[in-house]
């Protein structure tokens, strides 16, 4: 079921001469996140962006045990890139068990998505097309569109998120790291 699933994909992929990204879901334990569809329009134009990232909303939904369900506006950086070049840049990503190493792959089939909050102190940074970085408005980190740390206080470089694809259809799990730390410690999935 699941190769019929995948080979579907691939033919509507040929179909639509779009460069779909064949079927991806990551094995690394993602706790208590839940994945979230990211906005199909914004999905697509990643595709085919390779010098810049692409600002991809979606809904967060969350829920406590006292209130009902909240649903809130977020967003997350798409960065289309080869994994060789990636895994080159961010090696300490790829460290398995490693302080700064995520437990899930942090690229899908050539797209990264970073978390949009500055590992600092939390503010939201924003991509710079004159100078091609991300600049962060609130004590001037700079980060490469890859998200690596360049300039500023900030201790690590930016924190990629579980993406998965299916079928056409891409999705997040929202994760939110501990600041102020080279090592990616979660706090929340909220
Ligand atoms: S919060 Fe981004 S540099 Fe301080």
């Amino acid at each position: 079921m699941a190769r019929s699933v995948v080979l579907m994909s691939g033919l509507i992929g040929v179909g639509l001469a779009i460069p779909i990204v064949g079927s991806f879901v990551p094995s690394g334990n993602l706790g208590k996140g839940s994945w979230a569809p990211l906005d199909a329009a914004e999905w697509q134009t990643l595709q085919t962006t390779t010098t810049k990232p692409v600002k991809i909303s979606f809904l967060l939904k969350s829920k406590d045990a006292y209130l009902p369900e909240q649903v809130s506006h977020e967003y997350v950086w798409g960065i289309k890139v080869a994994p060789a070049k990636f895994q080159a840049v961010r090696p300490d990503l790829f460290v398995k068990g490693g302080p700064a190493s995520v437990g899930y792959p942090p690229i899908n089939l050539g797209f990264v998505l970073f978390s949009p909050i500055c590992p600092h102190l939390g503010c939201r940074y924003n991509w710079d097309g004159p100078s091609n970085k991300f600049l962060c408005p609130c004590h001037g980190s700079v980060y490469t569109l890859l998200g690596e740390h360049i300039a500023g206080p900030a201790p690590r470089g930016l924190d990629p998120l579980p993406l998965k694809e299916q079928n056409g259809t891409a999705e997040v799990t929202w994760i939110h790291y501990e600041t102020m730390t080279p090592d990616r410690i979660i706090i929340s999935y909220q």
